[in-house]
């Protein structure tokens, strides 16, 4: 591990601006910086980085972070590697525990090796086996498309890795998922009789495998890698290195269900898909596609798990969406997957069906209508219903206000009304309006304080520290916040969100980093703090008032305690 209180120098020392100007060209705006987002694609810039701040913010796809981050998304690199080129810029040493850290890439190296000594093994094994070959073969894929996938073969045996490893044994072997180790100590292959799919990174590196059986009677039908520092099913797409120029080229990106289906479209000349791996679709994905696409579409199988899934796919991409992405749904005829689709009909077909993919907002309207007639008041209240928490969860501006629109027709309201139902309020607006002097309070003043302390970390005390520990203050967030602001002594906005980073979900994270890069830079930071200490003081004391006074009421008078009886009556004085 590289010490954290290395990486807080590390973040005080080094400045964002810099480290983003030479790999994005900035321009001056105001206090900060603006670009085109290099995180997604777009015309207009809504990426900025704050010198003050020390971090980068895209208003359009959310991404943000401090340098390290950047350098871990923008060049691909992983924390540790990211830390050394940082302290490198500005002449640090990265210190002695990094030795330790430094084994730790050693085992990633080791682990990566191993990977691509057991592909190339696999590859290997493909040409020698008829039996692989015509299985392949009868799924209608030719030599060449085997080989711009790197599709192999792991043979029949248990053992059969020994002849790819010098050390069979190996604690790596294990660690990469390629061997593993039963109950009586005996080590065997992970893969054995099954076709081979590696799974690449963005990088071109091997990060684990699929297997699928060619014996129908085997199970399960497909075997994965386990999860490993290097693959992470949530984060990876299968076949994303070989189709990112024809997504590129075709401006948008096909995200089908299974290998054989990536590989099959890719056999008859539609490159562009790619294949989540046994998971539902995450923000993850989604966001990766955006660095080569505005335009997504979803490919669905015809059947019911087709039709759970897509919708599932649906509620995890909410939150990735915005008004520059585009995420559209495709339902393939009855009992068919993209792989028997485009084999029984042609790649023109598939692509006429692409071409003809509904359009997100059309899909849920569809979903919700298809046993609902929209008749009576009551089957209205109920699509209602089931539209709020989807509503809720937009974060595109122009296309929520378009989907109200279409709503209220539907639902024979107006906008306004559909508003009041809704309450839906725009995150962003909410911290505008609460940035602007005459128009505050609709954040809570304990989250607004802690906006400002992360923005200037000096300003916490010990006391501020006692008066959010008391279990009043049941916000997580806020006293995690002022309790790292108290402790570090070496502090600055960037190092703090990189330790909240570590302790809180990813998302609660991008919620805030939203709300501090919306903050009115110009205001009067101690000034405000100040007051609203004062007010959170006030609240709290009056809420513990409350709380005894409601414990009182519980209670009949004879049952009251001396203390009890005072508390009533020095309340009817004050
Ligand atoms: P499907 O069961 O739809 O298979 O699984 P498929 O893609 O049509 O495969 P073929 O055509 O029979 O060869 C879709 C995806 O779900 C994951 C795999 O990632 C697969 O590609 N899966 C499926 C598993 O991880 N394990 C399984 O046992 C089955
Ligand atoms: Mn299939």
């Amino acid at each position: 591990m590289i010490p954290e209180s290395f990486i807080q120098e590390l973040l005080n020392r080094v400045d964002v601006v810099d480290i983003i100007d030479k790999r994005v060209q900035l321009k001056k705006a105001g206090a900060n910086f603006i670009a085109c987002c290099p995180f997604h694609q777009e015309k207009t810039p809504s990426f900025t980085v704050s010198p003050s701040k020390q971090f980068y913010h895209c208003f359009g796809c959310g991404e943000h972070g401090s340098a390290i981050s950047f350098l871990i998304e923008y060049e691909g690199l992983s924390f540790v590697e990211a830390v050394t080129e940082l302290a490198n810029t500005i002449g640090l040493q990265v210190p002695n525990e990094e030795f330790s850290e430094k084994i730790n890439i050693n085992e990633n190296s080791k682990l990566e090796e191993a990977l691509k000594i057991a592909n190339n093994f696999y590859q290997g094994q493909l040409r020698k086996s008829p039996e692989a070959i015509a299985y392949l073969k009868s799924r209608g894929l030719s030599g060449e498309i085997a080989k711009r996938f790197s599709i192999g073969y792991a043979p029949e045996g248990w053992q059969n890795l020994e002849a790819a490893f010098k050390n069979y044994k190996d604690e790596t072997l294990i660690k990469a998922g390629l061997i593993q180790k039963n109950e009586q100590g005996r080590y065997y292959d992970r893969f054995r009789n099954r076709i081979i799919f590696p799974i690449h990174n963005a990088k071109g590196i091997v990060i684990g495998f699929g297997g699928r059986v060619i014996n129908p009677e085997e199970t399960p039908k497909y075997y994965n890698s386990p999860e490993t520092p290097l693959f992470q099913k949530s984060y990876e797409l299968y076949g994303l290195l070989a189709a990112r120029k024809e997504i590129r080229d075709n401006r948008y990106a096909l995200v089908v269900e299974g290998y054989m289906d990536v590989v099959a479209l890719a056999q008859h000349g539609i490159g562009n898909a790619v294949a989540t791996l046994g998971t539902a679709t995450t923000l993850f994905h989604i966001k990766k596609l955006t660095r080569y696409t505005d335009e997504i579409v979803f490919c669905f199988d015809g059947d019911n798990a087709g039709r759970t899934a897509a919708w599932r796919a649906m509620n995890n991409s909410l939150s990735a969406l915005t008004d520059n992405v585009q995420l559209k749904f495709l339902f393939l005829p009855n009992q068919h997957d993209p792989d028997s689709f485009v084999r029984e009909n042609s790649s023109d077909a598939f692509r006429a069906l692409a071409k003809e993919a509904i359009p997100l907002t059309e899909y849920i309207i569809k979903y919700l209508t298809q046993d609902n007639d929209l008749v009576s008041q009551e089957s209205k209240v109920k699509f209602l219903n089931e539209l709020e928490p989807i509503m809720k969860q937009f974060t595109a501006k122009k296309l929520l206000l378009l989907f109200k629109k279409r709503i209220a027709q539907l639902v024979d309201l107006d906008i306004q009304e559909i508003d009041q139902i809704f309450k839906i309020k725009f995150k962003n607006e909410v911290i505008k309006n609460s940035a602007s002097r005459n128009n505050r309070i609709p954040m809570s003043a304990i989250r607004r304080y802690c906006l400002f302390v992360i923005l200037e970390p000096d300003i916490a005390t010990l006391v501020d520290q006692e008066m959010f520990l008391t279990e009043k203050i049941d916000d997580q967030l806020a006293r995690a916040i002022i309790e790292i602001s108290v402790a570090e002594e070496k502090k600055n906005t960037a190092s703090i969100m990189h330790l909240l980073s570590s302790r809180f979900d990813q998302e609660i994270i991008s919620e805030l980093q939203t709300q501090l890069a919306s903050l009115d830079q110009t205001m009067d930071i101690n000034k405000e703090a100040d007051a609203l200490r004062l007010s959170i003081r006030k609240k709290l004391s009056s809420a513990s008032k409350k709380t005894v006074l409601d414990q009182i009421k519980q209670k009949s008078l004879q049952s009251l305690t001396e203390e009890e009886k005072n508390f009533l009556r020095n309340m009817g004085k004050g």
